[in-house]
């Protein structure tokens, strides 16, 4: 078991930013690569904490799991948690902003036909916020692309200082069970499958964890 005595934090799923108490934004994350990354982690002998956004998804065997809903809720959870860790995965879909101000009655038709406008706040960048941890884990981050995937990727290891970004078409990823995968770091970019072909989200998170597992420092 390449990780046992290893403790693994994942982010998980869609964060949903309020409106109105009735009302919000989200997105189309399922969870599933989160989750499945969460099994394998398990899988192969570690401490599973799981920090999943609003997602309708049985929590792995023997897996820790922390429910949040929005952006803000999810970096509180996990920043205190990331130095306990050895290693951090980032699969969430966090919304990038949030409505800047939350109404606290349901926003009402004015009968003038006038729809409403929303200012926008930057949500925190969890992944970035722990990268930047002096007791920091090793930090793995995802990219959902629509186009350009290593060039996005690459720009993302850089931006938020960590040694692995696994990239991945957005629209062809979200909701769905199978994926492709680009394992994107200083060296070079390695395709999961290695042939370029797509293949089962939880098969996937198996040779992703495999490969992370190697990347691990040794403590003594
Ligand atoms: O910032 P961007 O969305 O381009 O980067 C995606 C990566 O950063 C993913 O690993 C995602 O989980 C993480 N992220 C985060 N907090 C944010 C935005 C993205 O942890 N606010």
């Amino acid at each position: 078991k390449p990780l046992a005595g290893k403790g693994v934090l994942i982010t998980a799923g869609p964060t949903f930013e309020a409106i109105d108490p009735v009302r919000g934004t989200t997105n189309l994350s399922s969870g599933k690569m989160g989750f499945s990354l969460a099994r394998a982690a398990r899988e192969a002998g570690a401490d599973v904490t799981l920090v999943a956004g609003p997602v309708h998804l049985d929590t792995p065997r023997g897996v820790r799991r922390i429910d949040v809903r929005s952006a803000q809720q999810m970096h509180d959870a996990v920043l205190p948690a990331a130095p306990l860790h050895d290693l951090f995965i980032a699969t969430a879909a966090v919304a990038d902003w949030r409505p800047a101000s939350l109404s606290a009655h349901k926003i009402k038709k004015d009968g003038k036909k006038i729809a409403p406008t929303f200012e926008l706040s930057e949500n925190p960048d969890i992944l970035a916020a722990v990268a930047a941890l002096p007791d920091r884990p090793y930090c793995v981050g995802f990219a959902a692309e629509s186009e350009k995937l290593e060039h996005h990727a690459r720009e993302k290891l850089l931006r938020k200082r960590v040694p692995l970004i696994v990239g991945n078409l957005g629209p062809a990823t979200f909701g769905r069970d199978d994926n492709a995968l680009l394992l994107v770091d200083a060296d070079g970019v390695r395709a999961l499958p290695e042939d370029g072909s797509r293949c089962d989200k939880q098969e996937l998170a198996r040779a992703l964890m495999q490969d992370i597992a190697r990347r691990l420092p040794v403590r003594d």
